[in-house]
């Protein structure tokens, strides 16, 4: 184990089968369908290579990144987009890949703006959701686990950019998030 890590909160395992019994799902749910992933970059990088490869349909794949602006603001929900997509999503079944989802307010920000790009449908699959810090309703048609509201890193997940290379879910020690 890390030794910045307090505890594991999922294992590496328990990710793999999940994300196996997602990809299932999505699988099922899209057959037939002209469907794109839309990976949000950075933290999703890692869910979303997983999940494609347990998809059995034919897809692409595009990224996208956004960022919040400053604690104070990011209540108003504005977000700005960093990188864009790369594709055209109009008539297409797009499905949003994102690692965890807190308030919920850069989601909503991104299935507005895709919205108006007239696509078929924009669907959520998060592996992560901190449910009880939801401040705007989100509609998420694959979720992988609920946590609990604590700061959480590994599979994708940064805490100042580092520990996105860990194979589980893990909550640091105290005099980590200290310094
Ligand atoms: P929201 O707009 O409040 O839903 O924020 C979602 C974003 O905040 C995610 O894409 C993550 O980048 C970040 N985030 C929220 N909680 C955590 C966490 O526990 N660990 C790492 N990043 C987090
Ligand atoms: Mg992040």
């Amino acid at each position: 184990m890390n030794k910045d890590i307090e505890k594991i909160l999922i294992e590496e395992k328990e990710l793999q089968s999940k994300v196996a019994e997602l990809g299932a799902k999505i699988t099922a749910d899209y057959k037939g369908k002209d469907l794109l992933i839309v990976c949000v970059l950075k933290g999703a990088v890692v869910f979303t290579s997983d999940l494609i490869r347990e998809i059995n349909l034919p897809l692409d794949i595009d990224f996208m990144a956004i960022s919040s602006y400053g604690a104070n603001t990011k209540s108003s929900g504005v977000v700005r987009i960093l990188k864009d997509l790369n594709m055209g999503i109009e008539d297409r079944h797009v499905l949003i890949v994102e690692d965890i989802i807190d308030s919920g307010l850069t989601l909503a920000y991104m299935v507005e703006n895709l919205r108006f790009r007239r696509p078929a449908s924009v669907e959520i699959c998060t592996i992560l959701d901190k449910k009880e810090r939801r401040t705007v309703e989100l509609d998420i048609k694959y979720t992988g686990f609920i946590v609990p509201d604590e700061f959480v890193v590994g599979y994708g997940l940064d805490y100042a950019e580092k520990y996105r290379n860990l194979p589980y879910i893990a909550v640091l020690k105290e005099e980590i998030y200290q310094v």
